[in-house]
């Protein structure tokens, strides 16, 4: 094995890239991951997130991005989610934030809204679906009352209502800013609100919010517009789902154009993921089943992207970084099982890391 040091390349995975104008010192990025932490269900971040972010910038991570964190109340996965629709909140991701930052990584905010899949069950639950109002649950908003099996029916979102959603993600978005984030990440993906709107499946409007993708796209593109406003210089991505792997569902053609349509207003990075509007549908799943997808999505807008998904072979790290258009992936359940996986990655591949913690050097 060669021994890449100072001076030599490095792997790609460790190179920087940049999101417009924010740098990450390398190309392995933490997917978001939802945690059901926020014990007291006031959207308040805990020593649960410090420890659990904290430990993947401590371990080589170039780019740390939070769970979905919900911009109101009814917008929560569960009511153990985190927000960023109070200054109490602000005041919470604050020492997270700053733990990644001392530990050389820039930290993203995935800003959220569930709509119809909110108010759900943590996954560990023996039940699934909406939690009941009688058991703590609330009334859902989406783009249609169309509901999922489990889910309770949605109520259709009025005017009034989408740009109450669209302000809630812009005084997130400055919030965010207060904490000290460095970016924000969009999430329309997985059948969470904007992928509602997105996706014909759940959105049956026949006003400016549904019908043609110019249409349903609509809600995304006020928020990237919004979003860009308030925080002109925080990094922006969004993440989509390139498919619904479903007839007659969101497509691979409609993604890069939204993508190409958020680009536009300001967007810089598109984190390519797939999947989450129906459930119990087959796909693909082996390692890297999503890289096509950002492939193409790449190649069809012109956006950087991320791909994710199973991901966790250094070498087919390597590969999938010298597709055009792919500037990063993201890693999830493998951060998971090993926080300090780009640490172990690096020892692999014979590279010296420079920013392997000094308190850990006896182990490098
Ligand atoms: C515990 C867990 C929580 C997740 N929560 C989120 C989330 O909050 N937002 C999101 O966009 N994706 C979420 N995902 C999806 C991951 O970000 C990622 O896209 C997916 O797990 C595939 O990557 P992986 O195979 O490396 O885990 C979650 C996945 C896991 C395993």
């Amino acid at each position: 094995m060669t021994m890449h040091s100072a001076g030599t390349a490095a792997p790609r995975m460790f190179e920087p890239v940049s999101i417009g104008a924010l740098t990450t010192r390398n190309r392995i990025w933490v997917s978001p991951m939802c945690q059901y932490a926020a014990y007291a269900e006031d959207g308040v971040p805990t020593d649960w997130h410090l420890a659990h972010l904290g430990s993947f910038a401590r371990g080589g991570a170039g780019f740390v991005l939070t769970e979905a964190t919900a911009t109101s109340p009814e917008g929560r996965i569960s009511s153990l989610d985190t927000g960023l629709w109070n200054d109490e909140q602000v005041r919470g991701w604050k020492p997270v934030v700053d733990f990644v930052h001392r530990m050389g990584a820039p930290i993203g905010v995935q800003l959220a809204h569930a709509g119809r899949k909110a108010s759900a069950h943590v996954p560990w639950s023996e039940q699934a679906g909406s939690v009941p109002e009688a058991d703590g649950g609330w009334e859902t908003v989406a783009p249609s009352a169309v509901t999922l099996p489990g889910f309770r029916v949605p109520r259709e979102l009025d005017a009034a209502g989408i740009a109450e959603v669209v302000e809630g993600f812009r005084t997130a978005a400055g919030r965010a800013a207060e904490a000290g984030f460095d970016a924000i990440e969009l999430h329309a993906a997985h059948g969470y609100l904007l992928h509602q709107f997105l996706s014909p499946l759940s959105n049956t409007r026949t006003d400016e919010y549904g019908g043609s993708l110019k249409n349903r796209a609509r809600l995304t593109l006020d928020i990237v517009r919004a979003v860009r406003e308030a925080v002109p210089t925080l990094a922006l991505l969004v993440r989509v789902s390139a498919t619904d792997w479903a007839q007659d569902g969101f497509t691979e053609e409609e993604a890069a154009a939204v993508a190409r349509w958020a680009g536009d207003l300001g967007a810089e990075f598109v984190d390519v993921s797939s999947g989450g509007l129906v459930h119990g549908i087959h796909y693909p799943a082996e390692p890297g089943y999503q890289v096509p997808l950002a492939e193409r999505l790449a190649r069809d807008s012109g956006m950087p992207v991320s791909a994710v998904g199973r991901l966790s072979d250094p070498s087919h790290i390597e590969s999938i970084l010298a597709i055009p258009g792919i500037e990063a992936v993201m890693l999830g359940r493998e951060f998971l099982r090993q926080p300090h996986w780009p640490l172990i990655a690096a020892r692999e591949l014979g590279y010296d890391l420079p920013y392997w913690p000094e308190r850990y050097f006896r182990a490098k």
